[in-house]
């Protein structure tokens, strides 16, 4: 959860370590905000500056106090676990001795054995951090003899729990030491310099050359070399690529927030996922494809297993895949699989669906269902990710980095991706012939146009959420892939405006729910296509249920659509889409609009709701 950066570089010491360090946590702020650190290693030895709350808190610290010039920096924004943000409690942490600086992401899980050795050895910990404790052995490990890399090899192998620990020694300023289990890091490759990040955004304006490091591995960077081993000291080599995000992509753009640039990026989002997918023979491919085609032809139960928002596009893609494909697909929240002992075997493909990568929760179900013998397929947008690197096959969604705690391009990209996943199933197992699914990709391809429509009403969606500044409460419906537009709008709602909010199957509303319904009460309905009259006509019919008992109706409605439009106050409209499997990429958008404007007009921070982070390392 919390965000990590390193640098080392040749020559004489500079500000460039800090400078790096700073722009890096700038970028990575989205993981964590509680409290952010850098300790640089400077002639004197090492520095240190923390501070909690916001980066630009630890900014105005060194504008103060400035740091001095440097060899090499490590530096950290937090998201808190153990230990509220604090200064105290803020990383990086120095031992007893003050040779040691670490950062840290993750949970040590023997924390407390750890901590007795300490006090039976007379250290007391200054702060309430798992984080301060691993600094400490770390120096006395060192001060037993111990090189850095190997002093990090041995206490890795006491370590219980997940971590990425990145460590400076003040005796040997010529490298800076890392180690990772269960939580991200990558290294960026430079001339004459090397860089450490959680991920990639961390150093993409330094390097696009980046190297992905194993489970259970340390690494040890100098200017001018990258040494990776396992925690028993025997090399690696690690797998390089090369990054093919924009720095750009990462800055704001002209925009008020990341949010709001996120969303006007979906269409290229789209665009960018669809992009190369077809052989010359028109046959659809995935990217990193590892599971062979007998296998998938003989897979007779799919399992989606993601959180929050990536378990909607995982909803869409039940409809999707089973109306395309004729297979069982169930969705289930990562966390709720891995602990019921669900029903999976070689037969089950497993695919996770994940922005970050990292997700705890759904690579310890990834790992889960691997070990019951089953596949797993993840969609995922963060190359060199954990569950990347572990699944059986990935399908990028190229999605571009999203900063925005709330996800929103991702999410666009999520579900392209699973129509994409849905569409090689159906071709590959013969339940669609090429041409047949060459008519939806070419469906696909038009939704970037048609979300660039959506994007155009925009002033219409904003004004409507300032008029709703002081609603309290905020219902959502829908039916068929319209349900899970409306779980995600809620969650859009709640994370952001810090209101209550819920989505409904708009079935559900007479077994219970519409007794929540009263004078005013905002209630969204998800329109589907009057293309469908069936469906259509029992959403309708939902619409003017609410609206009969006082409710302020705002329909998100095909173009053209009048029977919606009689029952609903606000009517916001959504370009004619088909099939209306894919209508979910067009009616999000308006209630992103709306989540981010409402959370704007109540002055909340739209890009770091509190209490989040953007990747959830900890289960
Ligand atoms: C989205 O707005 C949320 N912040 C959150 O639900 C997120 O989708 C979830 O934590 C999963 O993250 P992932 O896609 O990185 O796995």
């Amino acid at each position: 959860m919390c965000g990590i950066v390193g640098y080392i570089g040749a020559g004489n010491p500079s500000s460039k370590p800090e400078e790096v360090v700073l722009e890096g946590l700038a970028r990575l702020e989205y993981r964590g905000y509680d409290s952010a650190g850098v300790a640089v290693l400077a002639m004197a030895g090492l520095a240190v500056a923390k501070k909690a709350g916001r980066l630009e808190n630890l900014r105005e610290e060194l504008e103060e106090h400035p740091l001095p010039h440097s060899f090499a920096a490590i530096g950290h924004t937090r998201w808190a676990t153990h230990g509220g943000p604090s200064d105290v409690n803020a990383h990086p942490h120095v031992s007893a001795d003050g040779r040691v600086a670490l950062v840290h992401n993750g949970i040590i899980e023997n924390y407390q054995k750890l901590a007795d050795e300490l006090s039976a050895a007379g250290i007391t910990p200054i702060s309430q951090t798992d984080t301060e404790i691993v600094a400490h052995h770390l120096s006395l490990l060192l001060a037993a003899g111990l090189s850095l890399l190997e002093a990090m090899c041995q206490l890795a192998r006491r370590l219980e729990g997940s971590f990425t620990l990145v460590a400076l020694d003040r005796e040997s300023p010529e490298e800076i030491v890392a180690a990772r289990r269960n939580s991200p890091l990558v290294v960026g490759l430079g001339e004459g310099e090397n860089f450490l990040g959680s991920d990639v955004a961390a150093f993409v304006g330094y390097t696009k050359r980046a190297l992905e490091l194993g489970q259970d591995r340390i690494v040890r960077l100098s200017p001018t070399k990258v040494e990776v081993v396992d925690f028993f000291g025997t090399p690696d080599s690690g797998r390089e690529f090369d990054v093919d995000w924009d720095i750009n992509a990462a800055v704001k753009g002209g925009y008020a927030t990341f949010m709001d640039k996120e969303i006007h990026e979906s269409p290229t989002a789209v665009a960018e996922t669809l992009r190369g997918r077809t052989t010359l023979d028109g046959h659809l491919m995935l990217d990193d494809m590892r599971i062979r085609e007998d296998v998938l032809r003989s897979v007779d139960k799919i399992i989606v297993v993601a959180c929050g928002t990536a378990a909607y596009a995982g909803h869409v893609a039940k409809y999707a895949i089973e109306h395309w494909c004729r297979i069982p697909v169930e969705v289930e929240l990562a966390h709720e699989f891995r602990y019921r002992d669900p029903v999976v075997n070689e037969k089950t493909l497993v695919v996770a669906i994940s922005q970050s990568g990292e997700t705890m929760d759904t690579l310890m179900a990834i790992r889960h269902a691997r070990e019951q013998g089953s596949r797993v397929l993840a969609i995922v947008n963060t190359h060199g990710s954990t569950i990347a690197r572990e699944s059986d096959a990935v399908l990028y969604t190229h999605a571009g980095p999203e900063v925005a705690v709330a996800s929103t391009k991702a999410f666009i990209a999520q579900i392209t991706a699973c129509y994409i996943l849905g569409l090689y199933l159906a071709e590959l197992r013969g339940n669609k012939f090429v041409d047949e699914v060459a008519t939806y990709l070419d469906e696909l391809t038009k939704m970037p146009g048609r979300i660039e429509e959506v994007l155009e009403a925009e002033e219409e969606v904003r004004a409507l959420a300032q008029s709703m500044a002081d609603a309290t409460s905020v219902l959502f419906l829908g039916r068929h892939v319209g349900f899970p537009v409306a779980l995600e709008g809620a969650l859009k709602l709640k994370e952001l405006a810090y209101i209550h909010a819920e989505g409904f199957a708009a079935g559900e509303l007479k077994h219970g729910p519409i007794a929540l319904v009263e004078e005013n009460l905002p209630v969204f309905v998800i329109v589907p296509t009057p293309r469908r009259p069936l469906l259509h006509s029992k959403v309708v019919s939902n619409l003017q249920e609410v609206r009969a008992r006082g409710a302020r109706t705002i329909a998100i409605a095909e173009e053209g659509d009048e029977e919606a439009a009689k029952f609903a106050d606000t009517v916001i409209w959504v370009p004619r889409t088909t099939p209306t499997l894919m209508m979910p990429l067009v009616t999000v958008v308006p209630l992103q609009i709306f989540a981010s404007e409402l959370a704007r007009v109540k002055g909340y921070d739209v890009d770091k709701p509190r209490n989040l982070a953007k990747s959830v390392t900890v289960e």
